[in-house]
């Protein structure tokens, strides 16, 4: 396999646990780059149910994982984690995982501030995950971050959270009115957990680097998705980092020239967590069924997930802004009984048709999906592993996807199982 990087094409949630988890058998290393435990993946295996936050999903498969420098770092999370796969029978060794030191901390009052300002929006609010990923992002860059190599050093690590602790506690007291946090017991929290964190904190970059050299295939894991990212997504409901291909070198701290092959996850219909304008979401009965059928329910915060059709303009953006080279596309089994399917094309906006994601929530909230209309395959096809079985009209499904989005599709997921799984076109 090359060198891969896995990212969500819509609003996260696409099944990039799933497929990470898939590939990792054909890799040597697995690189989350960007986010933090606002992210949910799911990996089914032999039946039983896995979610990762923050670990990278190829820890299941035993590869060698990282968490590189644009990952915020929850440390009390990570431990916790590190403990869940631990009684799954999974090793979470330092040696088989490592932080970079580069990576931000995720710490108490990030929290609070996230979940504060939420509560204060009302019904303005964004929905974040309230894991305090925003508010640490934020601190990253006004500089004023603790990074994992600020836990090397305990009398600086203590000085640099009296210092910032003034000012979040100013906050949180005077403007949102809560209660400030304990400069002792945060120091307290942190300095009981340090010697369990300390072995696993390393140069990502320096060890990527070396592996790479030496041969070693790496699968770096996106977060979230193209449409949830800080620029390119439908801004300010978003999330705080950058989630396109290109950031995979950057988080991880590898030059662009190793990302080889790009893979974005399409799930076959649209769902979306949280606020914000969704164009092809569903408010009828046929919207509910996808939601039950496919069982939607965020992985992190166990909120209902808002459903709709398939979406092309945003599919052919998330193609442009990650230099996709192939598809995955996972969920189609949950179509499995509808009648006929709908694939959005275009959008109309006060008259004309638009075929480019609009940059501005008010002009996407006003947009009116331009349908074309599939005929169902009202079939199971969840046990089907080869392509050439799958019905007439789910083939035909998948060619109007390709020939659309004009990406290849590689992978087809027909069942939240690893088995499920249908390989179209190598990858490996
Ligand atoms: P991620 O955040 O992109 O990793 O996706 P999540 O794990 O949050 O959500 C995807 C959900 O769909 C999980 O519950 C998966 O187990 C499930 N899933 C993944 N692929 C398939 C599939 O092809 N069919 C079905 N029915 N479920 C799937
Ligand atoms: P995975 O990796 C779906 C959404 C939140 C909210 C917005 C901002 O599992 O696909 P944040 O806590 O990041 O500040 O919240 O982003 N969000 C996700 N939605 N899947 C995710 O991750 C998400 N991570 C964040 O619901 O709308
Ligand atoms: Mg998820």
């Amino acid at each position: 396999m090359l060198n891969t990087v896995i990212v969500g094409t819509q609003w996260g949630d696409e099944g990039k646990g799933k497929i990470v988890d898939l590939l990792s058998e054909h890799a040597d290393f697995v690189v989350r780059f960007q986010g933090g435990n606002n992210a949910g993946h799911t990996m089914v295996v032999n039946g039983k149910t896995i979610i990762s936050h923050l670990i990278p999903s190829g820890i299941l498969q035993q590869k060698k994982c990282f968490i590189g420098n644009g990952v915020v770092v929850d440390p009390f999370v990570l431990l916790e984690e590190i403990d869940y796969l631990a009684s799954n029978q999974v090793d979470v060794s330092s040696d088989m995982l490592k932080v970079s030191s580069r990576a931000h901390l995720i710490m108490p009052y990030h929290k609070e501030i996230d979940k504060a300002r939420e509560e204060k929006k009302g019904d303005k609010k964004i929905g974040t995950t309230g894991r305090g990923i925003g508010p640490c992002y934020e601190d990253k860059a006004t500089r004023r971050g603790i990074r994992c190599c600020d836990l090397m050093d305990l009398e600086l690590l203590k000085e640099k959270i009296i210092a910032i602790l003034e000012e979040k506690n100013f906050y949180l007291e005077h403007y949102f009115h809560t209660a400030p946090l304990d400069k002792v017991q945060v120091i307290n929290d942190i300095l009981a957990i340090r010697d369990r964190l300390l072995p696993y904190i390393a140069d990502v970059s320096v060890a990527l680097h070396k592996g790479s050299t030496s041969g070693k295939v790496i699968l770096f894991e996106g977060a979230q998705g193209t449409h949830l990212d800080v620029e390119h997504g439908t801004y300010p409901f978003v999330t705080s980092s950058s989630t396109v291909a290109g950031n995979a070198a950057g988080g991880s701290g590898v030059g662009p020239g190793l990302l080889q092959e790009i893979l974005g996850i399409v799930k076959a219909y649209t769902t979306r967590v949280g606020e914000g304008p969704f164009p092809t979401e569903l408010f009828d009965e046929t919207g509910e069924r996808i939601q039950q059928t496919g069982a939607e329910f965020g992985a992190t915060t166990g909120r209902k997930r808002r459903c709709g059709w398939l979406d092309m303009v945003m599919l052919k953006n998330a193609a442009r802004l990650n230099s996709l080279t192939g598809l995955v596309i996972t969920k189609m089994d949950v179509l499995d009984d509808l009648e006929e399917i709908k694939i959005c094309t275009a959008y109309q906006h006060q008259g004309k048709t638009i075929h480019d994601f609009p940059p501005d929530i008010h002009t996407l909230a006003h947009c009116t999906p331009v349908y074309e209309t599939l005929p169902g395959w009202k079939q199971t096809i969840s046990k089907i592993t080869d392509y050439a079985d799958l019905p007439d009209n789910a083939k035909k499904y998948l060619q109007r996807v390709e020939e659309l989005s004009q990406v290849p599709i590689k992978i087809v997921s027909v069942g939240p199982g690893r088995e499920s799984t249908i390989i179209k076109a190598p990858v490996l």
